[in-house]
């Protein structure tokens, strides 16, 4: 854990160049003070790494088209496994499908020192 409401998640070694892995986090609701389920998808690319809540604007389901696989066939969009959207993997926004005109939700993702670390969130951090 950092300060300011970021944490370490993973190390940036844990994700292959060019793919996408999912972790689900535990997030502090801020108005029951109760821990929820943060399910998170991060991509790689090279040395960067961008990270999106895992749930589709469309209907709300889980991105993954089979658990832990989030990549269309080209490798370069999001694409989820419900009813086939895509999303570009620089921005989250739609690109085809059915949640056209809609986006991912952006998690704030930053790598230092190796580390992915998320933050603007309150997670839950085990002791
Ligand atoms: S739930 Fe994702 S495209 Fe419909």
């Amino acid at each position: 854990m950092t300060c300011d409401n970021s944490y370490i998640v993973c190390s940036i070694d844990d994700i292959p160049n060019r793919r996408a892995v999912g972790l689900v986090l535990a997030r502090i609701d801020e108005a029951t003070g109760g821990e929820v389920p943060y399910p998170v998808v991060l991509v790689r690319w090279g040395r960067r790494v961008v990270g999106y809540v895992n749930r589709c604007p469309h209907a709300g389901t889980r991105l993954d088209w089979e658990e832990g696989q989030f990549l269309d066939t080209t490798g370069e969009r999001l694409i989820c496994g419900k009813h086939g959207s895509t999303f570009a993997l620089a921005d989250g926004a739609c690109a085809s499908g059915p949640a056209t005109g809609s986006a991912l939700e952006r998690v704030k993702v930053e790598v230092i020192d190796g580390d992915v670390v998320v933050g603007g969130v309150r997670l839950a951090v085990a002791e």
